[in-house]
């Protein structure tokens, strides 16, 4: 599967969500994550995405991703058309440790 990570809190671009052949993207406020089980393994939406927050997990590393992508992709909403990023998601671009300052 392909799991989405830190670099996607607050940018939310969502340029993946248009090009998912299987709609396997939810969505919270600050986020967007995939469906682990959904997920065909296509790769298309890697390089679809601006802050490159997007990885396989075959990377290594990956595990807390892995889990919170599974977790959350539970309980939120599908997206599956892509809507206005926020206002200022290319200010947030490269932030680190995003996850502990702004998740939710
Ligand atoms: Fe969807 Fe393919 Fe990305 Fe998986 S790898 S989330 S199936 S676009
Ligand atoms: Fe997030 Fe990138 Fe999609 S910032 S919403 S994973 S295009």
């Amino acid at each position: 599967t392909y799991v989405v990570t830190d670099n996607c809190i607050r940018c939310k671009y969502m340029d993946c969500v248009e090009v998912c052949p299987v709609d396997c993207f939810y969505e919270g406020e600050n986020m967007l994550v995939i469906n682990p089980s959904e997920c065909i393994d296509c790769g298309v939406c890697e390089p679809e995405c601006p802050a490159e927050a997007i990885l396989p997990d075959t990377e290594s590393g990956l595990e807390q991703w892995l889990e919170l992508n599974a977790k959350y992709s539970a309980e939120w909403p599908n997206l599956t058309t892509k809507k206005d990023a926020p206002a200022d998601a290319d200010a947030m671009r490269g932030e680190e440790n995003k996850l502990e300052k702004y998740f939710s």
